[in-house]
């Protein structure tokens, strides 16, 4: 496997924002590694650092049972940065004190910059600016041979610095959006402080990855299940490079796609010379469907019937050992797996097979964002049809047909949600969208059409933007544009006889209606 020497190691304490600060470090081209909190010195060591970073994290550094970092981290030589917990721990171990705070400062607050020159807080950064907190606990006593830098408005430390050898504390978080210039903070630690070149690239991750997925992987079989999206083609085609067709790949249609969706994706992943088999399970997914209107419980359906057309596909492979999953970071979350995430939906994913098939794991892109993920496919030449698909959820079209799920409901809502994305294309706006669709209500209302009373359903437009899929806002469209789109739809489409849109963001609303 290539070493990447000009690395910062990251060592996770526990915060959600620690892949975030990996991410920032990217986009100035610098690699950096996260190491879980336990990681001896030695073997930060082993790495040879530019600088360590030291996240945040829910614990209290003066509770016996929290996260303890390797002091040794200090006898490294190389510039550390500590983020909030991280900030304290440096603190305790260097010698200070910390202590609960009492004017608990979460959120967004105020900073000033105090004592003088930092290493840090000069280039870029105002004399005050806005940044958050998500800490109770902050040092009270500064360690021997700091000087504190900024002060919030309650007077506690907001950050703390050795200028001479090189140590930096931060109480808040530079890493988040929320705090203003956070961005210069790390950049100045990383360019001026550790003294990174930032001449890391994306290829250079895309072979080191492949050259792990191959030492992994060995001459074993990967199967992966395809679904037409971004995530699980761009790691199929990553996998594909590291070890050919001892990827093998299942494409399940679970007859929830839209219009004309199973048959482009195969002829995509034909062109891509993937190995794929179709399989059409539509009439098994809509039979135990049928007349389920609960959005739960549609959603488990799915899953499990998923689960068992996929695991008997992949029994079939002889010698599988490794499933392909093209889970990335927000799915980390969003699916409530890390400690303190709150269960939203029930993801449509593969997550009990690995355990159930006896098969590891392999997840290439689970550090990844979408945009990040989406110039990896680009890079490794993937076509602009799949990398630039918008995201499309794993249970499809049955969270987006609200009631009972027929297969003539579904024909309806595919021909509306067609005109919808047709219209935004000819307009020029599809591709400026994270998501755009219709759903299909269970509601009828009366219209008239022609000289008849009509008696019909109704269907909603659905349009965000979003970075993440975390927040999103819906998406301004020009009224010429919905006008065309509602007559194409009430004109083209049997069954609808009302359009009307959704101007909900996230939160309060999901993206999805169900
Ligand atoms: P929500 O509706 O929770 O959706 O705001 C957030 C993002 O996730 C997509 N989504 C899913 N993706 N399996 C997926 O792979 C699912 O079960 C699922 N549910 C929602 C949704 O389209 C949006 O991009």
């Amino acid at each position: 496997m290539k070493i990447i020497n000009e690395n910062i190691i990251i060592i996770n304490c526990g915060s959600q924002y620690t892949q975030l600060i990996a991410r920032r470090l990217r986009e100035v081209k610098i690699h950096s590694l996260i190491l879980n909190w336990d990681a001896t010195a030695e073997r930060i060591k082993s790495f040879s650092p530019k600088g360590i970073i030291i996240s945040g994290g829910p614990d209290s550094v003066n509770d016996p049972d929290s996260v303890k970092v390797d002091p040794g981290i200090f006898e490294i030589g190389c510039p550390v940065l500590g983020i909030c917990y991280g900030m304290q721990t440096m603190a305790k171990i260097l010698g200070g004190n910390v202590v609960a705070g009492r004017a608990r400062e979460y959120g967004v607050t105020n900073i000033s910059k105090a004592g003088g020159n930092s290493v840090i807080l000069s280039e870029n950064i105002p004399d005050s600016c806005r940044v958050l907190m998500s800490h109770a606990d902050n040092v009270a006593e500064l360690p021997e041979g700091f000087k504190v830098t900024s002060l919030t408005d309650c007077g506690i430390i907001a950050s703390m610095e050795d200028t001479e050898r090189k140590f930096f504390g931060l109480q808040f978080h530079p890493e988040v959006v929320n705090t203003e210039f956070g961005y210069y903070i790390l950049n100045n630690f990383a360019f001026n402080a550790c003294k990174c070149s930032g001449d890391w690239k994306l290829s250079d991750w895309v072979e080191s990855t492949i050259d792990s997925i191959r030492e992994s992987v060995g001459k074993s079989k990967v199967v992966c299940g395809l679904s037409g999206g971004v995530d699980s083609s761009v790691s199929a085609v990553l996998v594909q490079k590291a070890i050919g067709d001892n990827l093998q790949c299942v494409f399940v249609n679970h007859g929830l796609m839209r219009l004309n969706e199973p048959e482009s994706v195969m002829k995509e992943y034909e062109s891509l010379g993937l190995n794929v088999k179709y399989v059409d399970a539509s009439e098994r997914f809509l039979r135990e469907l049928d007349g389920v209107t609960n959005p739960e419980e549609k959603r488990k359906i799915i899953g499990r019937l998923f689960i068992e057309v996929f695991e008997a596909e992949a029994k079939k492979i002889d010698g599988a050992e490794w499933l392909l999953q093209g889970t990335i970071y927000p799915d980390v979350i969003e699916s409530g797996t890390k400690k303190g995430s709150a269960l939203i939906k029930s993801h449509h994913n593969v997550g009990g097979l690995p355990e159930k098939m006896n098969l590891k794991l392999l997840e290439p892109l689970r550090d990844l964002f979408k945009d990040e993920v989406r110039q990896l496919g680009k890079l490794i030449g993937m076509p602009d049809e799949i990398i630039q698909r918008q995201p499309f959820p794993g249970p499809g079209l049955a969270v987006r047909c609200l009631g009972a799920i027929t297969k003539e409901r579904l024909d309806t809502l595919r021909e509306a949600d067609a005109i919808f994305r047709e219209e935004l294309k000819r307009a020029g706006l599809y591709a400026g969208i994270w998501q755009a669709f219709c759903v299909l209500l269970p509601v009828k209302s009366v219209g008239v059409m022609g000289d008849s009373r009509t008696y019909n359903e109704a269907v909603v437009l659905r349009a965000i933007h979003s970075q993440d899929a975390m927040t999103a806002e819906w998406s301004r469209i020009d009224y010429d544009v919905l006008d065309r789109v509602s007559k194409r739809i009430c004109n083209e489409v049997k069954g609808i006889n009302r359009v009307v849109m959704d101007v909900t963001s996230k939160p309060p609303a999901t993206i999805e209606w169900e």
